[in-house]
């Protein structure tokens, strides 16, 4: 035998020297909740070890996942149902404690890139991403909406907004609102190829965001089409999208590496709630051993394309980098 690929795996040595992909603190974005108040903490029940926290606490997680090496934070709401109304209102009133909350973070970590969900489901008494007219999700008119979103969460000096609704035209739109608005250094993640996925669910716990009536499958897209990816790429690359993203990860890889393939863009990936929790739980029945099976997936999704990985794992990931 003149090839014998065993050779290359003999030693630790070996394979760490002849490792073609790593995950690093620099590939990750650690997605958080906020809470109103003061000094609320409460654990996700479907997402262990993951909470919805306040500011002051929040404050004291991003400084210590700073530490740790973590450089980039996606903050959603906790939005309380009394404030929550038909055009999501609050998610343009820069009063709301979401808005002064991302005006703290900045102000205490100004290094830290600061990201934000656009989309009207938190803020929706309906529970969609769009406005609600007689059971139809009025594409157009949304996008007014969500371009108030995002200047005002721009106002607060935020790095990124991460439009996530899927509306069509909604990058362009938002690139336009950014711009006339003297913002044209904040970026937009966008949501490239986000699925009607089930995976979400945890997620749709920890903010009480899920719809109030049917599913999200007139926007989010179908998960067995692959080459209509492409056909989104394309539209956010030419509407001005920074970072094309790809939502959920694990059982979308293909999508990953068709995207990273066909584009220079960097490419996110998120690593979403049930992807979390699904190797939690069964961690926690000792049916698989959740570290590796973390640190495993992790390094799947970097290896099929990511530049960047949205993932609740971000913080126990580095810890765990530490003890090694
Ligand atoms: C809001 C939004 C969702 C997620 C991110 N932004 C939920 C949804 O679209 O229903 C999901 C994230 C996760 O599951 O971790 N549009």
């Amino acid at each position: 035998m003149q090839r014998r690929p065993r050779r290359n795996r003999a030693s630790r040595a070996l394979r760490d020297l002849s490792q073609e992909n790593q995950v690093t603190a620099n590939d990750l974005i650690f997605p958080l909740f906020l809470l109103e108040g003061k000094n609320q903490i409460t654990e996700v029940s479907s997402m262990p070890g993951i909470h919805r926290l306040s500011i002051e606490p929040m404050l004291k997680e991003i400084e210590e996942c700073m530490n740790l090496g973590i450089q980039a934070f996606d903050i959603f709401p906790v939005v309380d149902e009394s404030y929550k109304d038909k055009m999501a209102t609050k998610s343009h009133d820069t009063s709301f404690f979401y808005h002064q909350a991302l005006k703290r973070v900045k102000e205490e970590f100004p290094e830290a890139l600061v990201i934000t969900d656009v989309a009207m489901d938190p803020y929706s008494s309906d529970g969609h991403d769009g406005i609600v007219e007689n059971g139809q999700i009025i594409n157009d008119a949304t996008l007014e909406v969500l371009a108030q979103m995002a200047v005002a969460q721009a106002e607060m000096g935020i790095d990124m907004v991460g439009p996530s609704d899927m509306m069509d035209g909604r990058v362009g739109y938002l690139r336009d609102a950014l711009d006339e608005a003297g913002f044209s250094n904040v970026g937009i993640m966008s949501y490239t190829a986000k699925y009607a996925s089930s995976f979400y669910g945890p997620f749709r716990d920890a903010l009480d965001s899920a719809p109030k009536f049917g599913d999200k499958k007139t926007y989010q897209m179908n998960p067995a089409n692959r080459k209509e990816a492409l056909i989104e790429a394309e539209l956010d690359y030419i509407e001005g999208a920074d970072v094309l993203m790809v939502k959920p990860a694990m059982v979308y890889l293909d999508i990953i590496s068709d995207l990273k393939a066909n584009y220079d863009l960097p490419i996110a990936a998120y690593n979403v709630s049930g992807e979390y929790s699904m190797i939690k739980a069964a961690g926690q029945k000792g049916w698989l051993d959740a570290d590796r099976t973390r640190d495993e997936t992790l390094l799947s999704i970097k290896r099929a394309g990511a530049d960047m990985i949205l993932t609740y794992f971000a913080k126990e990931f580095m810890l765990s980098q530490r003890t090694k």
